[in-house]
């Protein structure tokens, strides 16, 4: 008799300890791992960090590529950690350009929500998907492919992106290649481009050596 309830309790004890946590609020303290942020102790998580009120506003598109992406990932908005999901506002003056770039950690859900965007990637077989996108129009763009955006339109442009991870990230083909000081014949004999238009790109984007 006594041994069924043993087991019984034993098997309460076991689900109990396999019971899944609500959520993961970052405790941005701590360093942030491969699998995210460390959980906040849930006594301090407040509706706050469930709220982020940062995407009404337009972000300063007063730079080279005249455009700007306001990220509400986990580091930005701690309740997305752990929960697989966050967003980003997108607004691109006239002329503005997101340049190609890479998301490694998800797949992105864009929405056109003012303007017209030319948005395409690539695909791991270097096929091209590009397409013109009007208001209300959504594009997904596949989890570590390089994708950009354009506006295309001859007006302001807004889109917002979700993202199937709290900590996407975000890198940028020509940041990447003449933003930091990676040596001209380096660069050179990785892309075949010539050294002058090198020198040139790490000019106008900060870039030395
Ligand atoms: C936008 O950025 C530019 C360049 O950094 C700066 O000069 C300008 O003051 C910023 N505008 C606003 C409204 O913050």
């Amino acid at each position: 008799m006594i041994t069924p309830i043993i087991f019984i309790f034993s098997l309460l004890l076991s689900s109990s300890h396999a019971a899944v946590q609500d959520f993961c609020v970052a405790d941005l303290s701590l360093p942030e791992s491969p699998a995210g942020y460390a959980c906040k102790k849930p006594a301090a998580v407040t509706v706050t960090d469930f709220v982020f009120s940062g995407l009404g506003i337009a972000g300063n598109t007063s730079n080279i590529i005249k455009a700007a992406v306001t990220p509400a990932f986990a580091t930005q908005f701690p309740g997305v950690n752990g929960l697989g999901i966050s967003l980003a506002r997108l607004d691109l003056a006239v002329g503005g350009v997101v340049p190609f770039h890479t998301h490694p950690g998800g797949s992105e859900v864009l929405l056109v929500v003012q303007g017209t965007l030319c948005a395409g990637f690539v695909s791991s077989a270097n096929t091209v998907y590009i397409k013109t996108l009007k208001k209300g129009d959504i594009m997904v763009f596949p989890q570590g492919l390089l994708h950009f955006q354009i506006n295309s339109g001859g007006s302001q442009a807004l889109a917002f992106v979700s993202f199937s991870s709290a900590t996407p990230g975000l890198q940028i083909l020509d940041y990447v290649l003449f933003a930091n000081n990676l040596p001209t014949e380096v660069i050179a004999a990785t892309t075949f481009l010539d050294a002058a238009q090198i020198k040139k790109l790490k000019g106008a984007l900060g870039g030395t050596g």
